[in-house]
């Protein structure tokens, strides 16, 4: 069976006027299904520039792109969204949660989109908010609940559909330490239960440190992929914080 996604010499050019951005570099990169690898870097390094890619909401200047197979890199927007929906979940930094719409209705939404009727979005929206911990507030709207929550909720709104990757560009970034091993020991075991494949764009280290596999970006290159032998458990990470204070 061939890698869930592989980069191959894939560059990124953005052009503005007469300058060029060379923001990916010749990269390599095979992930291969049920990895949770997080992708660390500083600013401007090239990691939203790969995320991006990887989830098929751009397409390498030059290279190829394969994801489940798919030579997705050269296809039209159109092409590449179908692709999109069918195998990628998003969560991003700032949650982008709809505002005075409840948990449920949030997690219903990529449903509505397909097509999907009613009862089977409510019920498929409901046992997403469970296998997050949020099956006591499927009727909060984002501002009645924690920035965790609104996390959780945001996880259970990419899962509703059941892909096999999960992208997340900078999840914890708003979050504070406790949280964030929060929403981490969710993506664990998400990864180990399901076996659902994770990318986390992450800066901070002791996120990173909970992932199998660190790739190391720097000025649009790989520079470093390395396989954790033994990485941090979120879960044992949030108990050793002890009772929230
Ligand atoms: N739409 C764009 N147009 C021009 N330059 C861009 C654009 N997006 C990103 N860049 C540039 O590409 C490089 C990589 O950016 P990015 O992938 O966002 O890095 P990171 O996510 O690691 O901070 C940076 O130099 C950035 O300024
Ligand atoms: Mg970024």
């Amino acid at each position: 069976m061939a890698a869930l996604i592989e980069l191959e010499h894939v560059d990124k050019d953005y052009v503005s006027g007469p300058a060029v951005v060379r923001a990916l570099r010749d990269v390599d990169l095979t992930i291969e299904r049920g990895e949770l690898a997080a992708i660390v870097g500083t600013s401007g390094s090239g990691k939203s520039t790969m995320m991006n890619i990887i989830g098929c909401l751009d397409r390498p200047t030059r290279g190829a792109y394969r994801l489940d197979g798919l030579d997705v890199g050269g296809r039209s927007n159109d092409a590449r969204a179908i692709v999109r929906n069918r195998l990628i979940g998003f969560i991003f930094q700032g949650f982008n949660l709809l505002p005075r719409t409840t948990a449920q209705e949030n997690v219903e939404l990529p449903l509505v989109y397909r097509g999907v009727g009613q009862r089977e979005r409510r019920r498929r929206a409901r046992a997403s908010l469970e296998l997050v911990g949020l099956g006591e507030r499927v009727h909060h709207t984002p501002n009645q609940l924690s920035g965790g929550q609104q996390q959780r909720v945001a996880i259970a709104r990419a899962l509703v559909t059941e892909p096999p990757l999960l992208l997340a560009d900078e999840p914890t970034g708003n979050l504070d330490t406790r949280t964030s091993y929060e929403v981490l020991s969710l993506l664990q075991a998400l990864n180990r239960e399901q076996g659902i494949t994770i990318l986390i764009v992450t800066h901070e280290h002791d996120i990173a440190a909970c992932a199998d596999r660190v790739i190391t970006m720097r000025d649009g290159v790989v520079r470093s992929d390395v396989r954790a032998e033994a990485p941090m458990d979120a879960a044992r990470e949030l108990a050793a914080l002890g009772p929230p204070g």
